[in-house]
């Protein structure tokens, strides 16, 4: 086999020559790096030293990734995670909890301990670590955490995603509504398991978007591709004055209705099921939430999901996206890597950056279009528009 080297990649089309001061540093940067001198030389400086370990650690962490998932998947799948919420356990305990043998579960326990998902007491009992209290409580994360075992299953020849027309995998069968062309035809059974998911991952996205936006001075919202009406349920609990409506596809209506119902807010909500791609949206209310709904489509889905919107609302309404975006400051691999690859798999949706949503917006004819500050933007980040004329 030929070893890899320059000469040898030289076969294609030659790449641009770098023009600017920026592209040029990176040039002489990557050359300094791929030299095996450079690296002697790094590693035997302090300054240096550190940097070479930071960076062994984050590629040896992206390495490792899926073993670490895998890891918080057996956490969550034994319930390791509410047997130590209740007070530190013993290895005797947990093993006789889960029903996993004490040599196999202190493997699992140690990792856990590595990952700071648990933490070792000084009796030697194992208790909660900083990165496992938030799962405590929050039957959204451990619904996420297990879902992920479809996509990680999508995910084991990524070539193969990535060179495929269209995903055929266990993903796409999931999200249904993504791959149809008739998803208003949809039936209980294929869409309750992605709304069960969905609703259980609501709340904490719903208290993000509702204290990123004032519901004072609104009468009506309608929340397009609601769900099952737990954001709703939110709203309705944060303003009470507030009238509610929800539009989704036939099938997830229904159960959002049922849901509604239960909840007391029969008569203060009005549910609607229909297409929002074909049908009009019902008219007024004066604020419309499309919430996690834009990322699932393509761009000219979405242009339509936002003209009805814009049709629906009267002057002076506002529509409020809110969903994960790319490029944001600090959470970078969540929008490109995590939100990209999960989107693929899932069928013809992608992360779009804050600057490129406010493009279909504006498009659409919305004007005054703002950012939100959130106070978790890698969950969600909230942008506003309103229809002035
Ligand atoms: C990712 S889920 C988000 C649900 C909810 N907004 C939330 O954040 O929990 C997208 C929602 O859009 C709905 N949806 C997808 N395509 C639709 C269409 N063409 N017409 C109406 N609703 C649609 C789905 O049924 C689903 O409830």
């Amino acid at each position: 086999m030929q070893p890899l080297s320059s000469s040898s990649c030289a076969t294609g089309p030659h790449p641009p020559v770098s023009t600017t001061w920026r592209d040029r540093w990176l040039d002489w940067r990557d050359a300094r790096l791929v030299n095996p001198w450079f690296r002697r030389w790094a590693m035997a400086w302090r300054w240096p030293r550190a940097l070479v370990r930071r960076r062994a650690r984050s590629l040896f962490d992206l390495m490792a990734g899926f073993v670490y998932s895998q890891t918080l998947l057996a956490c969550v799948r034994l319930r390791v995670i509410e047997h130590v919420a209740a007070g530190p356990q013993t290895l005797s305990h947990l093993s006789a909890l889960t029903g996993v043998p004490e040599a196999g579960l202190e493997r699992l326990l140690r990792a856990a301990c590595s990952l700071e998902l648990l933490q070792r007491r000084d009796t030697g009992a194992y208790g909660l670590g900083v990165l496992g209290a938030p799962l405590v409580g929050d039957p959204g994360i451990a619904a996420m955490i297990e879902h992920h075992a479809l996509l990680y299953d999508d995910l084991r020849d990524p070539v193969a995603l990535l060179k495929a027309d269209r995903p055929t995998g266990r993903m796409a069968a999931y999200w249904v509504y993504a791959n149809t062309a008739q998803p208003g035809g949809l039936s209980d059974a294929e869409v309750a398991s992605y709304s069960a998911l969905m609703s259980a991952t609501q709340p904490m996205i719903a208290e993000e978007v509702l204290q990123a936006i004032d519901l004072r001075r609104r009468h009506c919202l309608l929340d397009v591709g609601g769900g099952e009406g737990r954001f709703l349920q939110q709203a309705a609990s944060s303003a009470p004055h507030l009238q509610l409506m929800l539009f989704d596809l036939p099938a997830v209506a229904e159960r959002a209705r049922e849901r509604l119902t239960r909840a007391g807010l029969g008569r203060r909500c009005a549910v609607h099921g229909g297409d929002f791609v074909r049908d009009p949206l019902p008219a007024g209310a004066d604020i419309i939430t499309l919430i996690r709904v834009a990322f699932d489509h393509p761009d000219e889905r979405v242009l339509a999901v936002m003209r009805a919107v814009y049709a629906a609302l009267p002057t002076g309404g506002e529509v409020v996206l809110a969903e994960p975006m790319s490029g944001t400051a600090g959470a970078e691999p969540m929008g490109e890597a995590y939100f990209g690859f999960y989107l693929m798999a899932m069928g013809r949706g992608r992360p779009r950056s804050p600057d490129h949503l406010a493009r279909l917006l504006r498009e659409a004819g919305f004007s005054a279009i703002r950012l939100m500050p959130t106070r978790l933007p890698l969950q969600t980040r909230v942008m506003v528009g309103a229809k002035s004329s």
